[in-house]
């Protein structure tokens, strides 16, 4: 048998490989620097708003005020879930993890609001509907899962301040809903990590963009992408005290393990956005637990970046994260589903990139497996063990 791949170059985890030709974003690893359509993403934390960062990553510029005023109408028309989703967020058990909560949803969803097949809805009609409702899907989980009744959500609040009402049942302080705004925009896009990969590898099959964010909130939960988040915390709470950071550090590092929230492919100095966190933890904490966590990880970064950051081990954007999640009311369990609810901008945006000049996905496997048994032989041998 002739094999051909193995004259093909293999590159474990696609590290250094390429796998697109984007103008969504760019992420300089050494200077720690994100971009998003060309602007850094600590600016666009500062000035601008959810809405107007998704519109500016699906069109590739900065909406006119009417378009930036429809955008937010369209978003807040398509909140509303059908009787047949909020029944399926009661059904689903109170021990689910909002992840797969949210997987299932968005699946479901694909069954009952696809409008983009062909029959002349565009690909951004149903990315709006999944971006609205993503929100709502989470708050009416929250409510099941506690026995209330869903919060319905605001048309008249923006998309961060609408989360924040319908999770906790009463309009958010205008700071509150501020910072939370931010926090969208910082995880709104990423270039091709692991999750955008997922959905764009499904997306190029000519899938649906249901599918494709399917893949993408699969991907994403995983503790050593968007789930490290949640880690963290549990990390910070069993540390407890600054006194024990460095036994901590001492004994990750004896047996050969990683400190969740630090480390990056393509990071090797400080993730932009986990600055931006940092800052924020530090301006927001009050609660007795989020100054004790705060202490904790302020002085697990001092310790492991003296010792690891000559390898470029550095603090991504999940360590301060669940700090200020934690602070705002978010329940532990829904920190990598509020990530995914911000990357739902990224990860629709290179699904329409990508998908507007599109190849399918299709790479090799070098084959190491055995090449010449014969069936009778093998069972008879196996039918004996
Ligand atoms: N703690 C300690 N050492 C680490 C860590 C860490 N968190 N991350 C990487 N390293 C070390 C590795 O042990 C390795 O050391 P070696 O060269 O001596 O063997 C070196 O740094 C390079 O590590 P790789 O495994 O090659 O890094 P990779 O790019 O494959 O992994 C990843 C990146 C998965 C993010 C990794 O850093 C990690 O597991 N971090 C902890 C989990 C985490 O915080 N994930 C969130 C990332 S951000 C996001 O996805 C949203």
């Amino acid at each position: 048998m002739g094999d051909t791949t193995k004259q093909v170059p293999f590159v474990k985890g696609l590290e250094g490989v390429a796998v697109a030709i984007s103008s969504i974003s760019h992420i300089d690893g050494k200077a720690g620097r994100l971009i998003y359509r060309g602007f850094s993403v600590e600016e666009l934390a500062q000035y601008s708003n959810f809405e107007e960062v998704a519109f500016l990553l699906w069109h590739g510029k900065l909406p006119t005020d009417f378009e930036l005023t429809d955008f937010k109408r369209k978003l807040a028309r398509e909140r509303s879930l059908s009787s047949e989703i909020s029944q399926l967020l009661r059904l689903l058990p109170a021990s689910s993890h909002p992840m797969d909560v949210l997987r299932t949803a968005v699946s479901a969803m694909g069954v009952l609001y696809r409008r983009c097949d062909g029959s002349g809805f565009s690909l951004i009609e149903d990315a709006i509907s999944i971006l609205s409702k993503i929100p709502t899907v989470l708050a009416a989980f929250e409510a099941a899962r506690n026995n209330r009744p869903p919060v319905l959500p605001s048309a008249e609040l923006d998309h961060a301040a609408n989360f924040l009402y319908m999770l906790h049942g009463k309009l958010p302080e205008e700071k509150v809903a501020r910072v939370f705004d931010a926090i969208l925009i910082l995880h709104a896009e990423q270039e091709m990590n692991a999750s955008t990969f997922a959905a764009t590898v499904t997306a190029s099959t000519l899938s649906d963009i249901f599918s494709a964010i399917t893949s993408a909130i699969g991907t994403l939960k995983g503790p050593i992408h968007g789930g490290a988040s949640e880690r963290v915390i549990e990390m910070l709470d069993e540390i407890g005290d600054p006194a024990n950071v460095e036994t901590f550090i001492e004994e990750k590092m004896s047996a050969g393990k990683r400190i969740m929230g630090f480390g990056h492919r393509i990071y090797k100095t400080y993730d932009p956005r986990a600055v931006v966190l940092k800052s924020m933890a530090k301006e927001l904490v009050k609660s007795d637990p989020g100054r004790k966590r705060l202490e904790v990880a302020l002085k697990l970064e001092e310790v492991v970046v003296e010792r690891l950051g000559e390898k470029g081990i550095y603090p991504n954007v999940d360590f301060y994260s669940g700090i200020v999640y934690s602070e705002l009311g978010i329940p532990k369990d829904f920190f990598t589903a509020i990530f995914a609810m911000a990357r739902c901008a990224g990860w629709a945006a290179h699904i329409m990139e990508y998908t507007e000049s599109n190849r399918i996905f299709r790479p090799r496997a070098i084959y190491e497996g055995s090449t010449d048994l014969r069936y009778l032989e093998e069972k008879a041998k196996a039918r004996c063990e």
